[in-house]
């Protein structure tokens, strides 16, 4: 199969009718999407990410008026969050009506939803006679894609086409919250929402770590978002010493480490948004780069920080 790039929404609008699945691009990372309520296009994503069944897809509308037919209730928070966050990097876990698959929601009462604000895709979702499942469009476990490129070097043969909609705004995936406990909800996964955004509009959350042991908590799984060389955190100073037999590379928050050829720096305006945008792009620059192990630190743990350290532990997971 060839894989086109483009930017035609017609285009990509006729595949998605047929059945096939594409890449979309986001504001968090670029999506892998299909029709949510067609179980064939459903199966086909999952087969092409190479993802358990057990791991539910996120569904992604263009509004409220979207997200109604798909849900039986929205809590008083979950409205608050839509009215203020939506279009938006967060995800709602809502109960979901009979209209969903059984694939999309792995069993669970519960749909993840998400209207994102990406103007290409919101227009693609305004045009479609259904909302689009999409995980991020990345092979299982491996670094989400944060560009039309990071997609076609993965998937290129796989898929058809991929709806080229630039560098990705945010870089990193949505926070998805759920509303259980109606009183105090639970973030299952910090993204591209601060948490302090979240709190100042509803109160107080829980706030889930990430876990090994349970691989049916969704989101939870501890290696994630992985590059293929040992990605090693801490003190990138000690790191080097310690490693100093190894061919090295280093991806630090602002400061240049003079001597080390392959190194990135994820804001050296040192903004923790600049540091989101560029997270994924640069971990997999490096990790394509002629070293044998990345060395990194952790951010600031404010702000966006919280979600980037999720991520790089996560990356580190792989190798500890
Ligand atoms: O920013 C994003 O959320 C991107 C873009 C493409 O929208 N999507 C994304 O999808 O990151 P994915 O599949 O890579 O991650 C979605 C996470 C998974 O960890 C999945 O387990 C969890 O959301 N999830 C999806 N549906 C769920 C459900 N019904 N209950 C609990 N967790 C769910
Ligand atoms: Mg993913």
């Amino acid at each position: 199969m060839k894989t086109i790039i483009k930017q035609d929404i017609n285009l990509a609008k006729e595949f998605l009718l047929q059945g096939e699945i594409i890449g979309i691009p986001t504001e968090t990372v670029y999506g892998l999407a299909g029709n949510a309520f067609n179980t064939a296009s459903l199966a086909t994503i999952f087969s092409v990410k190479n993802r358990p069944v057990f791991d539910p897809l996120i569904v992604h509308t263009h509004s409220l008026e979207g997200v109604l037919p798909l849900v039986t209730h929205i809590s008083e928070k979950a409205k608050i969050l839509m009215e203020h966050l939506s279009p938006g990097p967060i995800t709602f876990l809502l109960p979901k009506s009979g209209l969903i698959p059984e694939l999309v929601t792995a069993g669970s009462d519960l749909v993840a939803i998400r209207i994102p604000s990406h103007p290409l895709t919101l227009e693609l979702l305004k045009t479609l006679p259904f909302p689009l499942a999409a995980p991020s469009a990345n092979p299982f476990g491996y670094i989400s894609p944060t560009t039309a490129h990071h997609v076609f070097d993965q998937l290129q043969g796989k898929i058809p086409y991929i709806l080229d909609g630039g560098r990705s705004d945010i870089g990193i995936e949505s926070t998805i919250i759920g509303f259980e406990d109606a009183s105090t909800p639970t973030i299952y996964r910090l993204g591209g929402i601060a948490l302090e955004k979240i709190t100042e509009l509803i109160g107080n959350v829980h706030v889930l770590s990430c876990s090994t042991s349970n691989p049916k908590t969704p989101g939870q799984l501890k290696s994630h978002y992985a590059p293929s060389k040992p990605f090693i955190l801490g003190n990138i100073s000690n790191l080097l010493v310690q490693n100093g037999h190894k061919k090295c590379a280093v991806l630090s928050f602002q400061t240049h480490f003079p001597g080390i050829d392959h190194q990135l720096q994820l804001a050296t305006d040192g903004f923790l948004t600049t540091a989101a945008r560029n997270l994924f792009a640069h971990m997999r620059t490096l990790d394509q780069a002629p070293i044998e192990v990345i060395l990194a630190e952790y951010l600031p743990c404010e702000g966006l920080g919280l979600a980037i350290n999720d991520r790089l532990s996560r990356a580190a997971a792989k190798s500890s």
